[in-house]
This record gives structure tokens, C-alpha cells and sequence, in this order.
């Protein structure tokens, strides 16, 4: 679904994204690990069209990485982004609106629906301004605003981030159950153990430089892996 080839990020002289190359099969999740300042939202906002960068990017078979953001997100593109970003002034309907900006009037009812079912909390607190919501109700809106423009392919910059494992728990049991019904995606995370047991296939990201790559289940036993990014001696 994803072909990512050669890709290069720049910010002036930084060079953040050094010539990756990684793929997103149709239906599988994929997840990109690494470190702080790895390169991995950079490698995100670049197929998303937050960033210009320098090499190929191909869904489904289109080439996307001249493509203004919103064209990419027309296109079946989500980008739920890092620290989330919810409209707190606005309500979770008003936030969901937003998510369905390319969407007809007579079809945003049945998607907030959809919404809803996947995430009851939200359907209780509809008129309330997201900014009332806590840490892990805002990254339920921030995943559901993203899933209202229908994307075929749903990227997350680590969801985890910040939620206590209860709550990271629900969160990953969520994006299973969206795979299940056939959405491919793509999880950056530092959480780098539960990214593995949700994901088929992984890439560590070290200095903007694919280091390693694999079977999620394998990179799970590697013993590099373990040591550096599942905390084990
Ligand atoms: N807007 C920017 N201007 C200049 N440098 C940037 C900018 N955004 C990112 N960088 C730099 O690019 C590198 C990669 O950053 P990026 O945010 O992609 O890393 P990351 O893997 O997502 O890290 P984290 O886990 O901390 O979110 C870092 O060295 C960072 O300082
Ligand atoms: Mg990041």
C-alpha cells in the first residue's frame, strides 16, 4: 500500500531522515521505533505532507511526496499526530467535524456513529470542549477525528505517550481491533515492546537510518533489541 524510497528529510542543515526505504503492506501494521530524535515524526509528517522531503513515496502505487496535506489526506492518508493535538476549544463533536472535513454533510451522521460505537466515552461527552477530556479520552478523539476522513491507511506518532498502561492497553487493543476490520497502519512509537507484540513488521530507526528490520515477533527476540529498546540487561 506504502512504498517509502530513499527518503530524506532536511530542516536547514539538519539532515533528520538519511535515505530510508521501508513498506507498508495492505492490511498489516508496521511500526517504526527508535529513540528520541531517530527521525521517526519526521519520517511520518513527510508521507503525510507536513514536511517536504527528498526521495520516493508511493501509495498505492502514486507517487504522493509533492502532494499539498490535504490532497494526501483525499487520498486515504490519517495522520494522528504526536502529543495529539485535539481542538480543546472545541467540542468532540466540533473535533470529529474537523476530521471529517472532506466528507459530505449526509455522511458525517453515520461516521460519528461509527465513532461512538468504537469509543462510548466520547458519545457521553459530545457537547463537552475536548479540552476537559483526560490524557487517554483525548488520544481516543485524536484517533477517532483522524478515522473520520475514512483513511485506508491510519498513521500514529506515539499514542502512548504520556497514558498510564492501563489506558496504553486499551489504546493498542483498539488499533488490533480497527486492523482487524481491515485498516493498514503505521505506528511510530518508543514504546518499542508493546509496538512489537501488536505489530507483523518493524523497523528500528537509529540517527535517521534504518538499523534494523524484521518480523515484529523476531525483533522481539533480538538481543539488541532487547537491550536497547525494551530496557533488558
Ligand atoms: N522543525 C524542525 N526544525 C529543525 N530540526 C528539527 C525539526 N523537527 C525535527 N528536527 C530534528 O530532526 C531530528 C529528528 O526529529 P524527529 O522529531 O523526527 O524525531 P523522533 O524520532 O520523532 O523523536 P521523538 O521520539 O523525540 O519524538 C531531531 O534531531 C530533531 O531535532
Ligand atoms: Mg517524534
Amino acid at each position: 500500500m506504502l512504498e517509502v524510497k530513499n527518503l530524506n528529510v532536511f530542516y536547514g542543515v539538519i539532515h533528520a531522515v538519511k535515505g530510508i526505504s521501508f513498506s507498508v503492506p495492505d492490511g498489516k501494521i508496521v511500526t517504526l521505533i527508535g529513540a528520541n530524535g531517530a527521525g521517526k515524526s519526521s519520517t511520518l509528517k513527510a508521507i503525510a505532507g507536513l514536511v517536504r522531503p527528498k526521495g520516493s513515496i508511493l501509495f498505492k502505487g502514486k507517487e504522493i511526496n509533492k502532494l499539498p496535506a490535504h490532497e494526501i489526506s483525499k487520498l486515504g492518508i490519517a495522520l494522528v499526530p504526536e502529543g495529539r493535538r485535539v481542538f480543546v476549544n472545541l467540542t468532540i463533536l466540533e473535533n470529529l467535524r474537523m476530521g471529517g472535513f472532506n466528507k459530505k454533510l449526509s455522511e458525517l451522521e453515520p461516521l460519528y456513529e461509527k465513532m461512538f460505537e468504537l469509543f462510548p466515552i466520547l458519545k457521553e461527552r459530545a457537547y463537552q470542549k475536548a479540552g476537559t477530556l483526560s490524557g487517554g479520552e483525548q488520544q481516543m478523539l485524536a484517533i477517532a477525528r483522524a478515522l473520520m476522513s475514512e483513511p485506508e491507511l491510519l498513521m500514529l506518532d506515539e499514542p502512548s505517550l504520556g497514558l498510564a498502561p492501563l489506558i496504553v492497553a486499551e489504546v493498542f487493543d483498539i488499533l488490533k481491533e480497527l486492523n482487524n476490520q481491515g485498516r493498514t497502519i503505521l505506528l511510530v512509537e518508543q514504546n518499542a515492546a508493546q509496538a512489537l507484540k501488536l505489530a507483523d513488521y518493524g523497523y528500528v530507526l537509529e540517527n535517521g537510518t534504518i538499523a534494523l528490520e524484521g518480523e515484529a515477533s523476531g525483533l522481539l527476540e533480538n538481543d539488541e533489541v532487547r537491550k536497547r529498546y525494551l530496557g533488558e540487561d
